[in-house]
Formats: structure tokens, sequence, C-alpha cells
């Protein structure tokens, strides 16, 4: 079964072509973020804007590079939410209008589960349309996993989520734990951007640190008594910020470049450090609560190298069974979203070609969880 899905939530425009939710036969990605760069994050109606200006053009290209017929594609999918309402309307409405044109059946996906399903896609050569990545330092994308498959403790950290979710099966998620402030990925973006490190910020801290010492600065450790499965990021954000604002300060006094005024490395270093531990304190604990020995992660943050590195020295390879998506997928990509839509066609669950953006739909809500 061969998925054409659009994703445009945020800021990147996408079109990808998968079969039977795994093979990518074409991935193609319009990245916004240079625009945004100068406001230091995302403008919701320039996003708008953008995505109409671009998203016929990045269905054109993917119809090329696959090389594929009409009458090839099953059906067509497209994320209805969680995002920016006008950024959503644009990849929803040019996919029903493709749906209606070409009598196919609509797939409306939520967007945090296409990141879960990023995990299903095969880790393929093909190389990435997209110029959203160029700023990541050279990881290899791990070639270690066959496919990941439910059950499995989804740890989600993207720029607007941390969550811990248990996939029980392909359209039946839990989620065991959420951030009660911000998202790991946000906190990310802010500390870069109080840093003048270009947008988006967690790619450039991840540059920044590799020369740094993760152990130069002390940040807090958050967990909750009455739930060892939430998260909180706004107090690692504030003390981030607060030291950096305070140097500027003293900075200002001397008359000298704040820049200089502290190691800029192993700031970023000891941040990233302690993101991503906060990330895993509960993790853990989830893996325990479901006696769960596989762990996918995704989201834009799984891209992180300092991410990477932590999990495969903390879980041990003979115990535990780790799942990373490939470095194109972790990022906002639609060929997570064809993926998922894969599953929700085989089971014939939400096919909706009225279905309408939902910005703030919950997980559990949209896969209405059979408890
Ligand atoms: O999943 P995603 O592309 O979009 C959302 O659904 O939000 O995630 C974007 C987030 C941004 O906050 C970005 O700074 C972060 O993922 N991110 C990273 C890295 N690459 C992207 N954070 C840390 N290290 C990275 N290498
Ligand atoms: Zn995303």
């Amino acid at each position: 079964m061969i998925i054409l899905a659009l994703e445009s939530s945020c800021d990147e425009t996408a079109c990808a072509l998968v079969e039977d939710g795994k093979k990518v036969l074409a991935s193609c990605i319009a990245s916004q973020a240079n625009l945004h760069a100068e406001f230091g994050g995302v403008v919701p109606e320039i996003a708008s804007r953008l995505h109409v200006e671009a998203v016929l053009p990045v269905i054109d290209k993917c119809l090329r590079i696959s090389k594929l017929k009409i009458q090839d594609i099953d059906g067509i999918a497209a994320t209805v939410g969680p995002g920016l309402i006008g950024a959503l309307l644009v990849g929803l409405s040019a996919a029903r209008a493709l749906a209606l044109a070409w009598n196919k059946p609509f797939y409306p996906v939520h967007h945090m589960a296409g990141h879960i399903a990023s995990n299903y896609l095969e880790d393929d050569s093909l190389p990435s349309t997209s110029s959203a990545h160029s700023s990541l330092p050279s990881l290899t994308a791990s070639p270690l996993t066959p496919k990941c498959e439910p059950p499995f403790i989804c740890l989600l950290a993207s720029g607007g989520h941390s969550q811990i979710v248990y996939v029980k099966d392909y359209l039946d998620f839990e989620v065991l734990g959420s951030s009660r402030d911000d998202a790991a990925g946000e906190c990310f973006d802010k500390v870069a951007r109080a840093l003048n490190l270009p947008y988006p910020g967690g790619p450039s801290i991840d540059k920044l640190a590799q020369t740094g010492n993760e152990t130069a600065y002390k940040f807090p450790l958050i967990s909750f008594k009455d739930d060892h499965l939430a998260y909180s990021f706004s107090g690692l954000k504030t003390a981030a910020l607060s030291y950096i604002n305070q140097k500027k300060m003293e900075a200002k006094q001397k008359h000298t470049p704040w820049e200089i005024s502290f190691s800029l490395p192993d700031f970023a270093a000891s941040f990233q450090a302690a993101v991503i531990q906060n990330l895993f304190i509960p993790i853990e604990i989830a893996m325990e609560k479901k006696k769960c020995k596989r762990l996918a992660v995704a989201g834009g943050v799984s891209a992180n190298s300092y991410l990477r590195k932590y999990v495969k020295e903390r879980f041990s390879e003979a115990e535990h069974e780790i799942y990373f998506p490939s470095l194109k997928y972790c990022t906002d990509n639609a060929a997570m979203i064809a993926a998922m839509a894969y599953y929700q066609a085989s089971a014939s669950l939400l096919e909706n070609i009225s279905f309408i953006a939902q910005p703030n739909i919950s997980l559990e809500q949209f896969y209405i969880r059979k408890k």
C-alpha cells in the first residue's frame, strides 16, 4: 500500500510517498527555518504563507522523484494536529483536495503519532532533499536497528512536547507522563536564542557543545514527588537564562563583550547534558512500570548527539532494545505521517475526508484508547 502524506504543522512543508508504512519512495522537505531565523522563532502568519507557496512544489517534486503515477497511490494523509492552525490548514486542505480529485481515501494523522511512527521507517540511504539539517553535527544514522514494533515505551521530545508514551499497539497509545510546562526542544531554542545562536536552537547547542565540558556547570535535576513520570523544563530554562543575563549585565558594566565572560562550549555542553538527563529520569520508572525493555526515542530532540551517546551508555544492549529514527526523520517530515497513516488504513481506522484541523488535540483523544 502506497500513501502520499503532507506535513505542515510548524515551519516545514513536507511531502512523502511511503510503501507499507516503512519503505520511503520519496521524501521532500521545504524548510522555512532560515526565514524565521531573523525573528528567533516561528512567526505563525509567515509560516502559513510560506506553506501556501511551498505545498504544490513539494508534492510535484515527490511525484517526480518516485516516478509513481496517480493510480499507484492507495491513499492520502495529512497532519491535522497538534500544530499552528494556519499552517495545518494548508497541508490539510491540499491533501483533502488531492484525495477528492484523485478519488482516494483520506487519513488524518496526529503529529506526535507520526513522530512515533518515524521509528517504523526503514533506515534508507536516500539523500535528504532538505536543507533543514545542514547545521547538525555529522553523526552517522544508526544502522543498528531492525524495524521497531510495539509494544514499546517512546520518549517523545520535540519543540512542543515532552512525553512518555506506552505504545501498546500501532494505534493504542497511553500517555504515561508529560511536561507540566515547557518542552525540551523549546528549552533548547530559548537558551540558544539568549546565547545569540542561530535558530533552531537545538542543533546549534548540539554543535557548540561538541568541544565543551559537560561537568563544568551544575544545573538542576527535576522530579515530582506526586508524579514520578512528569517533566518540568521551565526551572532549567530559567536557571540557564538567569546565568546568561547576569553575565551580560556584568560584561556591560565592565564594557567587555559578554561572549568572552564565560566558556560558551562548556555552558552549552552542561546545559545540554542536564536537559537530556532530565528527559531520562522518568524513563526507567516507566519501563519498570510497564515491564517493558523496548525503548524508542522520537521527535526533533532525538537527533541530539549527546542523547544518542547517553542512551547507548545508560541502557545496556544485552538487556534492552533501543530504537532511534534515522537522523533525517527525527525532525518534522512527511514520511513519518505516511507511516502512521498506513497503520490507520490497515485497521480501517480514521478514514475521514471531513476531518478538520485540531491544533491542540492529544494523542489519546485522537486514537481513542481502548482501556
Ligand atoms: O519534532 P520537531 O522537528 O518539531 C516539533 O514537532 O516541535 O522538533 C523541533 C525541535 C526544536 O526545538 C529543535 O531545536 C529540536 O527539535 N532539535 C534538537 C536537535 N535537532 C532539533 N534539539 C537538540 N539537539 C538537536 N540536534
Ligand atoms: Zn514535530
